[in-house]
């Protein structure tokens, strides 16, 4: 009986030191870190699955990066550059965003407290020999907790399957996948085990036209997901879309269409995503949308609807999310404005500068200060809130600033 006892309570004692390293014993990494990565990351980036090439289920595998970002997802001392701190600092509807949105169930990204913990380490130089204990205290706080309750993944891959929720179509005949495929698109069963098929025209945008557009209409019934972003169709072949009643999620962005198609695109009621950046789309045709109960993201930034529309637009659609220009801006890394174009909307007064003062990426024109007069632009929210705090310190940083006499 004492043995039992003893082995009982030896384990508990070993089940309980082990589940809380004291901060001298606990390595930044692999009992903080790590544990997150696994929660939040591994289920994409293991040994199983490895989205963009990359596993973060050991030190040795994160160090190494992934297809794009290789060495650079850690550089030490410098979390800009770090592919890992800027990824999971996005923004949630950011395409670039770890782990990827997909939904609110399952979305577990890291929070800004956890954030905060890897930006030190990789600041720190990332070493991974550094204890809780060496962390300084505001995030050595957050680290214990961690110590003490070791993050779960939210959802199992059951979860996960649920919500994905793809209806059943018919299978499509090798001759009509066939009849699809000579026009050059891609096209590619969304999951295991579906009939459901993804049909992407991102191959042959510069060619792809109306015409081929009829020719995709045998594949209408299994197409979920179709992109056609930056392809030479207009609202002539997208009138013959009428046919795709099971489409989830749809790339119209930079093409000629106008109000017209989305006459047709309202009939799509399983709509789920729609994306008509760079289009010449008004508030007339935002109307046409109203109907579209399903739908939970919409982007119109550099499109000729307005901010009063779309607001009118989430009236009738609830818990959409819709993206009319910057405001959504990530907090570390902006997409630079492209040569020779300005954000749409505000005709704000020139900046004076072309480089952020604080981290010298590129300046965003929608995040501006005025200083003695002289506009200052900065790359994002976050810099512009420091610069407007103390301008005095920042302000010998933008070359361009010169003081009136
Ligand atoms: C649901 C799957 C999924 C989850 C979960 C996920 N990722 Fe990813 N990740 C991807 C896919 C797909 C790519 C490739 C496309 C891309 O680069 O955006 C990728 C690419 C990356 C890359 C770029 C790799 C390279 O070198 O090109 C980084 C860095 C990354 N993920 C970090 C993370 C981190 C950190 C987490 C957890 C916080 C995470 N990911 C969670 C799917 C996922």
């Amino acid at each position: 009986m004492k043995t039992v006892c003893s082995i009982l309570a030896s384990i508990l004692v070993t089940s309980i030191s082990f589940a809380a390293k004291s901060p001298e014993e606990a390595k930044v990494y692999a009992d903080v870190i790590q544990p997150l990565l696994n929660a939040k990351c591994v289920s994409c980036h293991g040994e199983t699955k490895q989205k963009g090439k990359l596993r973060l289920d050991t030190a040795e595998h994160t160090f190494k990066g992934g297809k794009g970002a290789k060495a650079d997802i850690i550089v030490k001392g410098n979390i800009d550059d770090s592919e890992l701190t800027y990824r999971v600092s996005l923004p949630k509807d950011d395409d670039d965003v770890m782990p990827p949105f997909e939904g609110p169930d399952t979305f577990d990204p890291f929070t800004k407290a956890q954030q905060a913990i890897l930006n030190w380490w990789v600041k720190d130089g990332a070493s991974l020999d550094k204890t809780v204990a060496q962390a300084p205290a505001n995030v050595q706080e957050e680290m214990k907790k961690i110590l003490t309750t070791p993050p779960k993944a939210k959802v199992g891959p059951k979860a996960v399957m649920k919500i994905i929720k793809l209806p059943e179509v018919p299978a499509a005949s090798a001759g009509a996948l066939a009849t699809a495929a000579k026009t050059g698109v891609l096209h590619l069963p969304i999951h295991k085990g579906t009939n459901a098929i993804s049909v992407n025209a991102l191959p042959v945008q510069k060619t792809f036209g109306d015409k081929d557009l009829a020719a995709l209409g045998s594949v209408a019934a299994q197409t979920l997901w179709l992109n056609l972003g930056k392809t030479q169709i207009s609202d002539v072949g997208v009138g013959n879309l009428a046919k795709f009643k099971e489409l989830r999620r749809l790339h119209l962005d930079n093409t000629k269409i106008t109000d017209k198609s989305l006459a047709t695109v309202a009939k799509f009621s399983h709509l789920e995503y729609l994306n008509l950046y760079g289009t010449e789309v008004t508030d007339e045709g935002l109307a046409h949308l109203k109907g579209l109960k399903n739908l939970k993201k919409l982007y119109l930034w550099k499109t000729k609807a307005t901010p009063a529309k779309a607001e009118e637009l989430k009236k009738s659609i609830p818990g959409i999310y819709i993206n009319i220009g910057w405001e959504n801006e990530p907090a570390a890394k902006v997409v630079a404005v492209p040569a020779g174009e300005k954000p749409a909307a505000k005709p704000a007064p020139e900046p004076i500068n072309k480089k952020c003062p604080l981290t010298g990426r590129d300046i965003n024109l929608n995040q501006t200060v005025t200083y003695k007069g002289q506009v200052i632009a900065l790359c994002c929210a976050n810099c512009k809130a420091k610069f407007e705090k103390e301008p005095e310190k920042y302000i010998s940083k933008v070359p361009e600033f010169k003081l009136a006499k």
